[in-house]
């Protein structure tokens, strides 16, 4: 018998179309609504992980630290796993991200997601991908959506075995961009666990949750027929929404920085113009931008003459999370 096992996976992290704000179970991430995402096909997080009979306690490192809180996390969701698997052995864990983390880009996605089909990997569970989705949501509620490839919908389920994530459409079904643009400003982060806390205190939440249902199933035929203006529309207005729910949370939750209004407004003036361009904005300061790859180029050469934008780094729509050969140690 081996004394130990180990496994490599990557994955991608998601943007969310419909957005996940609001839980119904804290200790479950279960979602008050349902979700629909694309993973992002050039930022990525690599996990590898190895139980040994010999650690007398898990070592992790992600991005070459070992963070107390965020460790915690991971092991936390590790011994759920060994439950599962019924083994005992510890592990040593080790994670890159391919992007900086204070660029206020979302890794626990891309993390929970790598983490989980890593470890479970390595103990050889066989796992459906919809047991895979289920298990990366209790490490982190949005990480069940960077399992599956390309377009993606949440299920929001009654209860944990019905709140899982599944492929809606292949990555190759729809050749958008999807341009993050990380702003000069400190990004100051606000944790999304204490802002869906804050959700269900916005006067406005309770309008959200009933037209959801609605929305979603309208996304999905927009996705469908790649009707891009429609599908523009709708994604703005629901990172809009989710914004105000945000601003009218009490106390008021604001991620947006200056420089933040000045692209929304930017955008909306190219829009009128004649370029068919639309965003979204996740719990942070940074918007992503979303255009139809043939039009690409003419954005880029317009939001080149916005100042203040550190980077922009270009993403089209991804598989899902895989396992590989290349461990890190
Ligand atoms: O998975 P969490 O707890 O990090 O929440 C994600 C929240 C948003 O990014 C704002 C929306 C979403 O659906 O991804």
């Amino acid at each position: 018998m081996k004394d130990k096992f180990k496994a490599t996976a990557l994955a991608h992290p998601n943007l969310a179309f419909i957005k996940y704000w609001g839980k119904k179970d804290e200790q479950l991430n279960l979602p008050l609504n349902g979700s629909i995402s694309v993973n992002l096909s050039n930022l990525l997080t690599t996990t590898t992980v190895e139980f040994s009979k010999l650690l007398p306690e898990d070592q992790i490192k992600i991005n070459g630290q070992e963070n107390k809180k965020e460790n915690l996390k991971v092991v936390k969701h590790l011994d759920l796993i060994r439950k599962i698997a019924g083994v005992k052995w510890r592990a040593r864990v080790v994670s890159e991200n391919n992007f900086p983390k204070a660029s206020g880009l979302a890794s626990s996605a891309s993390g929970f997601a790598a983490l989980t089909l890593a470890a479970t990997a390595a103990l050889k569970l066989k796992l459906s991908e919809r047991k895979l989705t289920i298990l990366a949501r209790l490490g982190s509620g949005s990480a069940c959506r960077s399992i599956p490839a390309g377009f993606v919908e949440w299920k929001k389920g009654e209860e944990s075995e019905t709140s899982y994530a599944y492929s809606i459409f292949p990555a190759h079904h729809w050749q958008l961009s999807i341009m993050a643009l990380i702003l000069k400003s400190e990004e100051k982060k606000i944790s999304s666990s204490d802002g869906h806390r804050l959700a269900q205190t916005s006067p406005f939440f309770k309008t959200r949750l009933k037209n959801i249902d609605h929305r979603l199933f309208l996304l999905k035929s927009y996705l469908k027929k790649r009707d891009f203006l429609n599908f523009g529309k709708m994604v703005e207005e629901e990172a809009l929404e989710m914004h105000a729910i945000m601003l009218t949370s009490r106390p008021s939750l604001i991620y947006w920085e200056p420089k933040t209004i000045e692209v929304i407004k930017f955008i909306q003036k190219i829009r009128t113009d004649g370029l068919p361009i639309f965003l979204t904005i996740d719990a942070g300061a940074y918007p992503f931008l979303i255009c139809e790859k043939k039009n690409e180029v003419a954005v880029l050469k317009w939001i080149k003459k916005i100042e203040g934008i550190k980077k922009i780094i270009i993403n089209y729509p991804s598989e899902g999370a895989k396992l590989i050969d290349n461990h890190l140690f």
